[in-house]
């Protein structure tokens, strides 16, 4: 099981200023080693921490690189009673069709219908 971190306890090491820990959807991150890195600048990562970063991540639209490498930095998740309900996800592709429904072009009408129109074109003309 990961360590767990009480809100106020993330605050309290960030404010150390030796490390800049922050919360991203309820996991607790430690980029110090990460501030000279990152394409962002550091500033922007003193800036939130100690605080949930949840809302600056999601903002920018992290791409699916930064997702991936942002769990070498993770070093804990947020006490039980203290998370939040993660309400953005990586935008991807599948989420925005499972959300919206498949448009008629892509779902599985389009072919069919036009198997059939092709079905009886076929027996009009040659039947
Ligand atoms: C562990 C956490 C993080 C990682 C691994 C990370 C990684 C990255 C990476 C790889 C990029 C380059 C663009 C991309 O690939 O999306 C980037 C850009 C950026 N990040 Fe982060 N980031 C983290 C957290 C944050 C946070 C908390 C903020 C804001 C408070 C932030 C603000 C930015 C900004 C402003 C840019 C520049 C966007 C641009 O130039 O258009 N990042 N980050």
């Amino acid at each position: 099981m990961s360590q767990q971190f009480t809100r106020k306890q993330v605050a309290e090491r960030a404010s150390g200023a030796k490390s800049t820990l922050f919360i991203i959807d309820n996991v607790v991150y430690d980029v110090t080693p990460f501030l000279d890195e990152h394409p962002g600048g550091h500033e922007v990562l003193v800036n939130v921490a100690g605080k949930d970063a949840s809302e600056d991540f999601d903002d920018i639209g992290h791409s699916l690189d930064a997702k991936t490498l942002m769990k070498k930095y993770v070093v804990g998740e947020v006490v039980a009673e203290e998370r939040v309900e993660v309400k953005r996800r990586p935008v991807s592709w599948d989420d925005q069709r499972a959300e919206d429904g498949p448009g008629f072009l892509s779902s599985w009408k389009f072919p069919v219908l036009l198997g059939i129109v092709a079905t009886v074109l076929y027996s009009y003309l040659f039947g």
